[in-house]
């Protein structure tokens, strides 16, 4: 008798035998059986015992279908790719059948046929809401949940969207629909039917609160892109970001905005992240990440207050790594002698947005100063580069770019990493126009601060 391996559910890790916690990823109790036709469909069948030199093969003969919203075809490398399949990953709630609709009125605007599966709401609930949005009008309702149906849907349509992958189940399975098994075996029953149609599959998959899709990791791999769809239901800002993709570049990052009439592209999108900035309050700094091909402004917030004893200081990070804050906070009180070690601290990167770069160290070394301080960062100031723990400042990629977006929203002044160890570069005493400002330390940015607001007072 064949004995099928178990899976963890929340790593894809797999053994021979049930394990109480999982070596890889630590998670206890996530081991169940995996069905055996897990990986079936990932690939067009090999052309055995025939060679090609690698010269002659086509390396972009995929056909593309644009869904007309600029931001998620960016992200997907052009569109979607014919026979191939997209994840689509996010919170509850986030907006991703909104996204689904928009997307579907998008391809068939250019004469293509749209499928579109309602497993999780009624047909009804969504027309709704497709005409409320203005969003498509002849795109393909079916409400069945069971996958043989949906493959034999599928001959007609060139665009087929699943929403979602939890929804749909498999009836030769006795396991629940959105277990980790009717997942993987409805989602390669779609797979191999969309490479023999030629259909762009585009499946939506909830994730949980801790970033695992579908419970399992499983579906990446059986899929040839993921974009993970993410946003704070208090904020408007949504974002599309790349994680993998077989057909393009993954890191690239597309913004949105959540408002009465759906998603709306962003894309000046460091305008719409510095738009609210109080230029005349202490705790504010601005700083400039790379997302792809795109470099972004942003605002980091800070809030240092004094903390009575016996309460234990709170450090609390927003749309950044607490990690980052931390070491913030140890170079400032260690090498700049600001004290923060017994003050609450609270910073985050406004708008909602996630910052995960080094890059961010120095504008948010600067707005906690700012804030403990009660000093404003002038307001033409921005900063760029990682903190070392020597409490020096480290070159970042992509320096230029980052300047000329920060020059373009209007800053006189960038604060960067120094050009090979050197300090501050001698600028002409009357330079006018932008400059960048080179501080080999976070202690020398802190002063180069103090000068500009003198200057900007003069
Ligand atoms: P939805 O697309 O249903 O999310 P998901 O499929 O990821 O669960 O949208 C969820 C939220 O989006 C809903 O709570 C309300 C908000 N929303 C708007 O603010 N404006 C709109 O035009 C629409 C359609 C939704
Ligand atoms: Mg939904």
């Amino acid at each position: 008798m064949s004995k099928n391996a178990m899976v963890c559910l929340q790593c894809g890790h797999r053994s021979l035998q049930w394990l109480g916690r999982c070596p890889d990823c630590s998670a206890w109790d996530s081991f169940a059986e995996e069905p055996p036709a897990v990986v079936r469909g990932t690939r067009p069948p090999a052309r055995a015992g025939t060679t090609v030199s690698i010269g002659a093969v086509d390396p972009e003969p995929h056909q593309r279908v644009a869904t007309g919203l600029g931001e998620l075809d960016r992200v997907l490398g052009g569109g979607l790719v014919r026979g191939s399949v997209v994840l689509i990953a996010g919170e509850p709630g986030v907006g991703k059948s909104t996204l689904l609709l928009q997307a579907a009125a998008g391809v068939e605007n250019s004469g293509r046929n749209v499928l579109l599966v309602c497993g999780e709401e009624s047909m009804e609930q969504v027309a709704a809401r497709a005409r409320r949005l203005g969003a498509p009008r002849k795109t393909t309702l079916t409400a069945g949940t069971e996958i043989g149906q949906i493959v034999a849907l599928m001959g007609e349509a060139d665009v087929v969207m699943i929403d979602s992958i939890q929804s749909l189940r498999d009836p030769d399975s006795a396991a629940e629909p959105g277990s980790v098994s009717q997942v993987r075996l409805c989602a390669g029953a779609l797979t191999d039917a969309a490479r023999q149609t030629g259909a762009a599959l585009v499946l939506v998959g909830h994730i949980t609160k801790d970033g695992s899709i579908a419970g399992p990791r499983a579906l990446e791999h059986l899929v040839d892109v993921v974009v993970t769809f993410e946003g704070d239901r208090g904020h408007h800002l949504r974002t599309v970001r790349g994680i993998k993709n077989r057909y393009g570049a993954t890191g690239e990052l597309g913004v949105f905005q959540m408002g009465p009439k759906g998603l709306s592209e962003v894309p000046d999108a460091s305008r719409f992240f510095l738009a609210e900035r109080h230029t005349e309050t202490s705790g504010s700094a601005v700083g400039c990440i790379i997302e792809g091909r795109r470099s972004l402004a942003l605002e980091i917030q800070a809030l240092v207050m004094a903390c009575r004893p016996p309460a234990v200081p709170r450090r609390v990070a927003q749309g950044l790594e607490s990690s980052r804050l931390g070491l913030a906070l140890a170079v400032l009180q260690k090498h700049c002698n600001v004290q923060v070690a017994d003050c609450d601290v609270y910073a985050s990167v406004a708008g909602g947005l996630r910052a995960a770069e080094p890059a961010i160290d120095l504008p948010l070394c600067l707005a906690l100063y700012s804030s403990k301080t009660g000093k404003p960062v002038p307001s033409g100031v921005a900063a760029v580069g990682e903190v070392g723990l020597a409490g020096e400042i480290r070159s970042v990629p992509g320096l230029q770019v980052r300047v000329n977006e920060l020059f373009r929203l209007g800053f006189h002044t960038v604060i960067a990493p120094p050009v090979h160890g050197s300090d501050i570069l001698a600028e002409p005493a009357d330079s006018k126009g932008p400059k960048v400002v080179r501080a080999a330390s976070l202690g020398r940015a802190i002063a180069i601060l103090g000068r500009t607001a003198t200057l900007s007072k003069i």
